[in-house]
This record gives structure tokens, sequence and C-alpha cells, in this order.
């Protein structure tokens, strides 16, 4: 087992009606003048913006609104969210909606408190000092940015997608009401899964020293998410389903699912994220697309694993070669992303791209990491080339 460190300050508020104690909240954590920042309008259509305006009126707290927000957030919006909050002396942003809403306001929070250009941090040129203080009203389970150290930005200039991860932006607190997600299209549901199951995968697939508690938990959450998965596909509006997919998208990528390994495998959401800044997919289509293809290219180099992986978690029978296990694992994955109608290759995920176009992937995946990334398997550029053009 590796030393670790575990540190989740995120105050979690969770359950029907919570979003009502917003304002004591924003005052807790000494929010005095906020930036209220969102989507592409989901949350006015489904009157949470409204709700939650309504209720920092009445409690006296002033605000400002930024929406536009979109689903691989942009570096545009956040600079004007940085002058915007500069303007008008914000001292808290609370994000409401998803992944991209929370992810721009990390960015923005970032760009407050610290000078220069907060691109920089993005492109590893720097590390923040850092960030504005900032909560969550959490509309979508699925990337744990409500108490992940992360924040995923596209710069629009050479669409280079790229994450950030520092505690400072860990959110003060988190909202989380499952009837918040209720509202979504069954697609974002299941993209949503399929992105809370991988960062506990990432977090499994690894060479070197595990813990059993550890695994444990990893195994039961992925158990869990794939049985209330599917139930949200039948019954959308299943609030105990909803409610397990919910705090599991938040354990799922706290940490705590990686307590004592290497510290993750990642390359899955390496390689998604070029597909994401390239084609502007959904983040959780876009990992079930490039998933079986990464794992029948890494899985002999991580057969134990693997093994574990198709009998605890996928239910395989006990019988044949380590590597049929392990590839009778990676089969009854798949099936469960076409059983939630999830992607099981780029042209599932609507992706026609040349040949060119997955060079260029391979290139940007390959600087992006600093040359070679991955413990399941240690990737460089080439290994991602022949990924991508294995799930073509
Ligand atoms: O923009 P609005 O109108 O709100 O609509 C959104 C968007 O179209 C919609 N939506 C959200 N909640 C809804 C809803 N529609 C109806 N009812 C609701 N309750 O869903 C669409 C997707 O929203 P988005 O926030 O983009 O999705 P998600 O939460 O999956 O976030 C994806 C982004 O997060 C990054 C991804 O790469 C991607 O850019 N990630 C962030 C991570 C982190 N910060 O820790 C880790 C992840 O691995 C991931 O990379
Ligand atoms: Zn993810």
């Amino acid at each position: 087992m590796h030393n670790f460190k575990y540190y989740t300050p995120t105050k979690v508020v969770f359950g029907k009606g919570t979003e009502k104690q917003v304002a004591e909240l924003i005052k807790e954590f000494g929010g005095k003048k906020v930036l209220i920042h969102y989507g592409g309008g989901s949350v006015i259509r489904s009157g949470l913006l409204q709700t939650v305006t309504d209720i920092l009126d009445d409690a006296g707290i002033s605000y400002i609104l930024l929406g536009g927000a979109v689903p691989n957030p942009r570096l545009g919006l956040v600079y004007e969210g940085i002058d915007l909050c500069k303007k008008e002396g914000i001292d808290f942003i609370l994000a409401v909606g998803g992944g991209s809403a929370i992810d721009s306001a990390k960015a923005i929070g970032y760009g407050v408190a610290n000078e220069g250009d907060v691109w920089d941090f993005y492109d590893y040129k720097r590390e923040a000092t850092g960030c504005l203080p900032l909560g969550v009203i959490l509309t979508l389970s699925a990337t744990g940015s409500e108490m992940s150290d992360s924040s995923v930005i596209t710069k629009e200039e050479g669409l280079v997608k790229r994450g950030y991860s520092s505690d400072f932006s860990r959110p003060k607190f988190a909202i989380m009401n499952p009837e918040l997600t209720m509202t979504l299209p069954d697609y974002q549901t299941a993209c949503g899964c399929t992105d809370i199951m991988m960062h506990t995968m990432e977090r499994y697939f690894t060479q070197g020293a595990n813990m059993e508690i550890t695994d444990a938990i990893a195994e039961g959450l992925l158990r869990t998410v794939m049985n209330n998965a599917k139930i949200l596909v039948k019954d959308p509006k299943n609030y105990e389903a909803r409610a397990e997919v919910m705090w599991a998208g938040s354990l799922a990528h706290n940490d705590l699912t990686g307590c004592g390994n290497d510290g993750g495998d990642w390359m899955a959401h390496k390689l998604e994220h070029e597909l994401g800044g390239l084609f502007d997919v959904a983040h959780g289509a876009g990992l079930a697309a490039v998933w079986g293809s990464w794992a029948r290219y890494v899985y002999l180099n991580c057969l134990p694993r693997f093994k574990k992986f198709a009998l605890n978690v996928m239910n395989v029978e006990n019988s044949g070669s380590d590597e049929e296990i392990a590839l009778k694992g990676i089969e009854a994955m798949e099936d469960f992303y076409r059983e939630i109608h999830m992607p099981t290759n780029l042209r599932e995920l609507g992706v026609d791209a040349t040949d060119e176009q997955l060079v260029e992937m391979a290139h940007k995946c390959a600087v992006g990491v600093g040359g070679a990334m991955g413990s399941a398997k240690l990737l460089d550029e080439q290994d991602m080339l022949a990924i991508f053009r294995a799930c073509r």
C-alpha cells in the first residue's frame, strides 16, 4: 500500500429541498457579493435559478448572473467572468449546474485570485496560489467536480482541452438534491453514470500496491452505479436511483476510491479530452467510446486487476485462463454501455475522424501528458494513435 493524503473539505448537504439552504451556506463561508455562474439555460427552464435568486434576495445577499458555460467549457467565458468579478468586487462564486458550469467557475476563481493569464495553470506553466471560494448546486451527477480539486477548460485557439488540479478549488459546499437531476435528457444521465464509473476504474486499473478496503469501496461503487443506471433507463424519475448515482459521483472523484494506490491510470480520460476538444462530444460518451479499445490494448500488462474486476464487478464465471476471464470482463462492460445506450466506438459516438485527425489527437495528447502516461500500461504517442485507430 502507498502512503496517501485524503483531503475533502467540501461540506455536503444532500437530499430533497436542500437548495433552500443556499443563502445560509453562502453566509457561513463568508460570501457577501456572489457571482452565480450557470450553463446554457437548463436552470432557467427548470426554475432553479429563479428559486436561488429569490432565496438570495430574501436573505439580502447581492449577486450578479453569468450564464453560458457550455459543455467542454471555453476559456473565453472564463476571461469574461474574471473581468466581471474584478469589476463588481465579487467575493464568492456559486456554480449552479453540471461539471461545465462548476469547472468554469473554478477557472474564474483562479483568475480572480491570481495575477496573469489563468491559462498558464492549464498549460502547466505555473501553480495557482489561491482561488476565490465557491459553492455548488449540482444538477448533473457525473464529473464529481462538486468535491474534486480539478477543472477542465477548452481553449478556443487550437481547440486545446486541458485540466488543472489544486486543492484551492475544492468547493466550500455542495448542495446535492437528486430531484434536480430529473430534468436531464436520458443521454446525459447515461453519460454521467459512465463518467462516474470511469473515475473509479481509472484508479482501479493500476500497477503495484493496492488496499483491500479501497478495492472493496471501488467495486461496490461500480456495481451500485451499474444497477442504478439500468433502473434509470426504464424509470428516470426514480428518486432512490438518482440519489445512489449522485452520491456515487462525488465519492468516485473525491479521491476515496484511490487511497493507497499509485494515483491512477487516467489515459482513457486523456484520450477522451482530445475527442472533447476536437469534436465537442459529451465527456461520458467519449469515455465509453474509447474504453474498450484502451482496455484491450493494456489488459495483458495489468492482468491481475482486469481479472479481479471481471470476477468482482462484472460477475464473470471463474473458469478458463486469466486472460479469458479478463477479456470476458471487458466484453461485459461494453455490453453494459450498450444497455444504457452509450457508444463503444467512435462511429457509434457520431465521430467520423480522418486518420490525420487521429494523428493530431494522439500528438496533442502526448504533448499534454508530457510524452507518455498510464499506470495499467505506460502509453506513448504511438500507443495513443493505435488506440484511437482501434476504436474508429
Ligand atoms: O448548459 P445547460 O443548459 O445547463 O445544460 C446542460 C448541458 O447541456 C445539461 N444539464 C445539466 N444539468 C441538467 C441539464 N439538463 C437538464 N436538466 C438538468 N438538471 O447537460 C449538458 C451537459 O452538462 P455538463 O455540465 O457539460 O456535463 P458534465 O457534468 O458531464 O460536465 C462535463 C465537463 O466536465 C469535465 C468534462 O471534461 C467536461 O468538460 N470534467 C470535469 C472533471 C472535474 N472537474 O473534476 C472531471 C471529469 O473527468 C471531466 O473531465
Ligand atoms: Zn471524467
